[in-house]
């Protein structure tokens, strides 16, 4: 592929509110069992927001965060890409609410609608913009208050979710570093198996949406399963493939965090041992767009990851939606 400029990561910040909410806890709220849980999934436990707490506000303290790190004035921030999938509402959008909380003066941005692979499919978009050479400094952020749309009574689906945010900041990299490669499709079948259907345009909410539980993640969790596991190791494997490397290359994976059944079954298929392998789901659960840019940071944190790296993106998500990006850590 070839970028006119490449864009590159120049830092990583998430955050998780302060609530977390283990296995036992749900012990008392739906018929399940931590056992169970951990098995299953592989979590322990989640964090969840408090009331008031929405994307927004978990996005603007990741960013703030990112800020701080890459010491960057938020007035030299040229564009915010927001993947969420759970906006604090249909408009205005949830980017337009950061910009003015963290002071992006000039700054435009959008948010993005792609469940799981949202925070992927941003990073691809932001990186755009920087490489036509238009945009010195885009943010891209992955937020998801998955707990507001998660209904309680369905062990199958409310164990499985938690809220958390992460940012990174694009800029303009050398050739041979910063996103090398993505690669992303969308198979619409899939809509069938994960999906909310009240308050949209098709079912407006009333008290009929309310009544049949439509405001809430409906899942065929075994459909998905199989997908996820199928295409994250031919995303993975085409990526590598295609820009003439092997799994011996490869510093890091980062997938998505939905269960780590599929995170190890993926790996297993690559031949990748766990040190190669970023699985954080135990603390966080599923964050939707989130778990990327948390892999990510906690990567950063544990020193898994450092410049002249081989770091591999793959996630699967509702829609349905895969993405890959493979990237050379720059720092
Ligand atoms: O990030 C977006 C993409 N989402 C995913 O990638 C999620 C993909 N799917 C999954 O992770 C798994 O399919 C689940 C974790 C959702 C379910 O695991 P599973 O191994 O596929 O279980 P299952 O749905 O086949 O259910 C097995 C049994 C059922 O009982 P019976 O019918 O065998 O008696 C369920 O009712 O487990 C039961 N079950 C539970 N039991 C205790 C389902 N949820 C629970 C629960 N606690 N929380």
């Amino acid at each position: 592929m070839s970028h006119r400029i490449a864009a590159k990561i120049t830092g990583v910040a998430g955050y998780v509110p302060p609530k977390v909410m283990t296995n036992a806890d749900l012990e008392k709220i739906v018929e399940t069992s931590d056992e169970w849980i951990r098995t299953r999934t592989g979590i322990r436990e989640r964090h969840v927001a408090a009331k008031g707490t929405a994307t927004s506000h978990m996005a603007t303290e990741a960013t703030k965060a990112l800020l701080a790190e890459t010491k960057t004035d938020p007035a030299e921030i040229d564009l915010i890409v927001l993947a969420t999938v759970t906006p604090d509402m249909f408009f205005p959008a949830t980017a337009c609410l950061v910009q003015e909380r963290i002071g992006a003066k000039k700054a435009w941005g959008f948010d993005l609608s792609a469940a799981c692979s949202g925070f992927a499919y941003a990073l691809t978009v932001g990186a755009q913009f920087v490489s036509a050479g238009t945009h010195r400094k885009v943010l891209v952020i992955g937020s998801d208050t998955m707990t507001s749309v998660l209904d309680y009574t369905d062990r199958a689906t409310c164990v499985l979710f938690g809220d958390g945010a992460g940012a990174v900041l694009l800029e303009a990299a050398g050739s041979s570093e910063g996103i090398l490669d993505f690669a992303h499709d969308v198979d619409g079948s899939g809509g069938a198996f994960l999906y909310m259907p009240g308050g949209g345009s098709l079912h407006p909410s009333s008290q009929e949406t309310v009544q049949k539980r439509m405001h809430y993640v409906h899942q065929e969790g075994s459909q998905v399963f199989k997908y996820a596991v199928r295409r994250m190791s031919e995303m993975a494997s085409h990526l590598l493939n295609k820009n003439g490397f092997t799994k011996d290359d490869l510093k890091l994976l980062v997938p998505h965090q939905a269960n780590l059944r599929i995170i190890r079954a993926t790996q297993e298929r690559l031949g990748l041992d766990d040190s190669k392998v970023v699985a954080n789901i135990d603390r966080y659960g599923n964050t939707t767009a989130g778990t990327i840019p948390l892999g990510l940071r906690d990567a950063v944190e544990q020193g898994r990851v450092h410049k002249g790296d081989l770091v591999l993106i793959v996630t699967v998500g509702a829609g349905y939606t895969t993405g890959g990006v493979l990237l050379r850590w720059a720092y």
